[in-house]
């Protein structure tokens, strides 16, 4: 996707000794890049969430595995670094996806070839990620091209929560990789656009993301969605998500299972937009899905541009009062109306799911 014209994608290679990241925690009021050089500095970004969103995540650790091949790459360095990734965050499963397709790819090799071939690796998972999120652009178009052509003439509204666009993939992003073909098609559509506390992805990345695209939208409070949804001013939701269970279960992040059960009890269609990388086949049910617990100055504080321009960090709650701050939910799979991959779209069940992704 572009800024100011340029393309860019959120990872790419400086030749084959680094890569450089767009820094996601000074958006939207600074647009910077970081350079990442070793393995503990992919750690540390997907730590951070200098990087995050579960497909990014997951291509992150990729490089990070492909930079430690670089300095050493024995048997326990290769499991050393495999292990010290998958320990950044706990609830995205593209980032086990990654470090296994890397790690199985480099396990049989020779020392002296796992280098160049972990570098291969890593870039053909970013060049898959562009090319399977463009996919379910294309296959969500078809779902919203339908729900427009409902409205006779009328704006269609779509809500969505977090950032699961461009910014939290390679590029495109899952759930709005169908806004924006549907906006290039034509389509008339706005955003409602959760803010999603406490780190606000929404407001700071997916409005920023979309008011760069030229699509309309507008920020709303976490809690107003369900309002809106009972005046008939949502016609469909469409999330992405961190890990959905074999049975169809959606974690996402913190919020979603609520607007799911509003969109549920207003007749509104409740999509999950959803790379088959996201998958975990291990787990039969949303209850075995391990729930990332972050700080809780993500709550407590909130960081701001000052009208002079300098950011700030300031406190919003009762001076002494701790937080609790968990950083996804589950959806159960009877509140999601749909699935949209790569492969097309289909019921939230195993069979399926099955139907798209044989064994
Ligand atoms: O905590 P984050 O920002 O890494 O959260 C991940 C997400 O961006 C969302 O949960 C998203 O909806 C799924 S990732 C495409």
């Amino acid at each position: 996707m572009k800024i100011a014209g340029k393309h860019y994608r959120t990872i790419w290679p400086l030749g084959e000794e680094a890569v450089e990241v767009i820094d996601q925690t000074r958006l939207p009021h600074e647009f910077a890049t970081l350079t990442l050089r070793t393995a503990e500095d992919c750690a540390r970004a997907i730590k951070t969430m200098v990087v995050r969103g579960a497909p990014l995540i997951g291509a992150t650790a990729a490089y990070g595995l492909a930079l430690a091949m670089r300095e050493d790459a024995s048997d326990a360095a290769l499991d050393a670094a495999h292990d010290a990734l998958l320990a950044t965050r706990p609830t995205a499963v593209n980032l086990r996806w990654a470090l296994k397709r890397m790690r199985d790819r480099l396990r049989n090799h020779a020392r002296e070839e796992r280098a160049a071939l972990a570098w291969a690796e890593a870039a053909a998972i970013c060049d898959e990620d562009v090319a399977v999120c463009r996919a379910i652009g294309e296959h969500g178009l078809t779902i919203l091209r339908a729900a427009a052509e409902q409205k006779n003439g009328k704006t269609l509204n779509i809500l969505t929560h977090c950032n699961a666009g461009w910014l939290a993939t390679v590029d495109w992003g899952t759930a709005l990789a169908p806004i924006y073909l549907a906006h290039d098609a034509g389509i008339d559509l706005h955003v409602w656009v959760d803010e999603t506390r406490p780190r606000n992805q929404g407001a700071s990345l997916t409005a920023y993301e979309l008011g760069g695209h030229g699509v309309k939208h507008t920020i709303i409070a976490d809690n107003a969605g369900g309002h809106y949804m009972q005046a008939g001013k949502v016609d469909l939701c469409i999330v992405g998500t961190d890990r959905v269970t074999a049975n169809g279960d959606v974690a996402n992040k913190i919020g979603t299972y609520l607007k799911a059960l509003a969109a549920k009890d207003n007749d509104v269609p409740f999509y999950v937009a959803l790379p088959s990388s996201t998958i975990d086949w291990s787990l039969q049910s949303g209850r075995d899905i391990p729930i990332e617990e972050r700080a809780d100055d993500e709550l407590l504080k909130m960081t701001g541009r000052l009208p002079g321009g300098g950011l700030a960090t300031v406190e919003i709650a009762a001076p002494g009062s701790p937080g609790a701050n968990p950083a996804f939910d589950v959806t159960p799979a009877r509140l999601v109306t749909g699935f949209i991959t790569e492969r097309g779209v289909c019921a939230a069940t195993e069979a399926g799911l099955r139907g798209l992704f044989p064994k």
